[in-house]
């Protein structure tokens, strides 16, 4: 077992205000907590950046970060944080900066899951290093581009193999458009990729062994992207969506991310699920803001309690067993994989120990929600967000999405000592419901 850790929560945050309030405010609802004969405080801190000798001690027992993706320095510090300190992190830099969208795609299609058709492609300008002229001349195949893209079919998209945020993305229609966007590529390493006709685009955000699935719109502004529904997706497909987001988790161990999937039919096709940072302000997850932030003190809370042990080790055979395993179908397949990401998240022990340690947190979240204290948040960030003259527009948008959260809750929880159990009916595809909590 492991040292005990600090019970202190470290944030690494950008240019964000809204979540981490949030965060600070609903982490500071949960209380004293009675574990094992002690009590426990969890306080939580933003951290700063400074230089470090290696060895100085670290106080944060798990930190929530949103920084390594782009900067060295706090990635640096995580890494010796974690391997020094065993401090728990969401999410981890040793898999997410190697593990990216393209080995995303490789894992999940050795699992059996339905990735369209993905081609890399050689770098367009050669890469910035004198050796590589000479490397390119005498070992890099000429290939013929045209070629590639008849056997993927268009229209098709071409994106940077580790994207993210749209960078660098584009839908292709023609051999014209193919050439003009893979000359624009430069140096960006690109795939090119089968596009899926979607009846329903969904996005779920997992938080630990927590998973929301939204019916999102990519081709709306930021505001609206999320749309409010709650049977968008047939059980069947809602279920693998779910599935999807979790066992990508599990299988990479990784805590905090989002998961793309375009779904067609019954068909669950996943496209885009490494978001190492994944987006949860509450101008786009509006009426999903207060869940998410509420999964994020959860689980962030268990991991201290409970010591969970901060791991790197990841356990790929186990799933390559049940991929290897012929007498299995897809469905079969998936049940194993989600049994296993279950097991990794400990989800069972997670909703008891909520139950046990946790069940005033939704009354006290929703009653906080509805309360001056969140609108405040919200003035504040759309104050910071749109231009003067679409303020109150906006304002009124999101305190009406909130608005409706807190009507839902209201009616669902029916009374305050009954803890909406988001996973409490997740046991057979049959029985699911979809785009509620989990
Ligand atoms: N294979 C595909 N079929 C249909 N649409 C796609 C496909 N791949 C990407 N798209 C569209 O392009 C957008 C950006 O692609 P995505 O892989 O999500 O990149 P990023 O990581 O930059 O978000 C998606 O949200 C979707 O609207
Ligand atoms: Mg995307």
């Amino acid at each position: 077992m492991a040292a005990k850790r600090n019970a202190l929560i470290g944030l690494l945050l950008g240019a964000e205000e809204d979540w981490p309030r949030a965060f600070e405010q609903i982490l500071g609802l949960v209380g004293p907590l009675k574990v094992g004969g002690e009590t426990l405080e969890i306080p939580s801190e933003r951290l700063r950046i400074s230089p470090f000798d290696l060895t100085d001690p670290v106080r944060p027992g798990l930190v929530i970060d949103r920084l390594a993706y782009w900067y060295y320095h706090p990635r640096e510090w995580l890494k010796k944080a974690a391997l020094m300190n065993d401090t728990y992190l969401l999410n981890s830099p040793f898999t997410f900066q190697s593990m990216e969208k393209h080995s995303a795609y490789c894992a999940m299609l050795r699992l059996g899951m339905k990735i369209p058709k993905t081609v890399l492609v050689p770098y367009k300008n050669p890469v910035d290093n004198v050796r590589w002229a000479y490397t390119s001349a005498k070992y890099n195949d000429s290939f013929d581009l045209d070629k590639i893209a008849d056997e993927v079919g268009y229209p098709m998209y071409m994106k940077p193999f580790d994207g993210g945020g749209w960078r660098g993305v584009s839908r292709i229609e023609d051999q014209d458009g193919l050439h003009k966007s893979y000359d624009e590529s430069g140096e960006m390493l690109m795939h090119l990729q089968a596009t899926v006709d979607y009846d329903k685009f969904a996005r779920a955000l997992s938080i630990g062994p927590e998973t929301m699935v939204m019916d999102f719109r990519p081709e709306q502004p930021m505001h609206n992207r999320y749309a409010v529904s709650y049977d968008f997706l047939s059980p069947q497909a809602g279920w693998e969506a779910q599935t999807v987001s979790k066992v990508v988790n599990a299988f990479f161990g990784w805590e905090f991310n989002s998961a793309e999937m375009l779904i067609a039919g019954d068909e669950v096709h996943p496209i885009d699920y490494a978001n190492a940072c994944p987006d949860v302000a509450v101008t786009s997850l509006h009426y999903y803001f207060p869940w998410a932030i509420t999964a994020l003190v959860r689980w962030s809370v268990y991991a201290l309690a409970t010591n969970r042990p901060a791991t790197v080790d990841l356990e790929t055979r186990r799933y390559y067993e049940i991929a290897d395993d012929d007498s299995l179908d897809y469905q079969a397949k998936m049940q194993g994989y989600r049994a296993l990401a279950d097991e990794h998240f400990d989800t069972e022990n997670y909703w008891n120990w909520c139950d046990e340690h946790l069940s005033h947190l939704p009354e006290a979240v929703l009653e906080w929600v509805d309360s001056d204290g969140f609108d405040k948040i919200l003035l504040d960030t759309v104050r910071s967000t749109y231009p003067a003259h679409e303020q109150e527009k906006f304002l009124a948008h999101f305190r009406g999405l909130v608005g409706l959260w807190v009507k839902d809750q209201k009616a669902l929880s029916g009374g305050p000592s009954q803890t909406p159990h988001p996973e409490a009916a997740v046991t057979d595809p049959a029985s699911q419901s979809v785009g509620s909590e989990d």
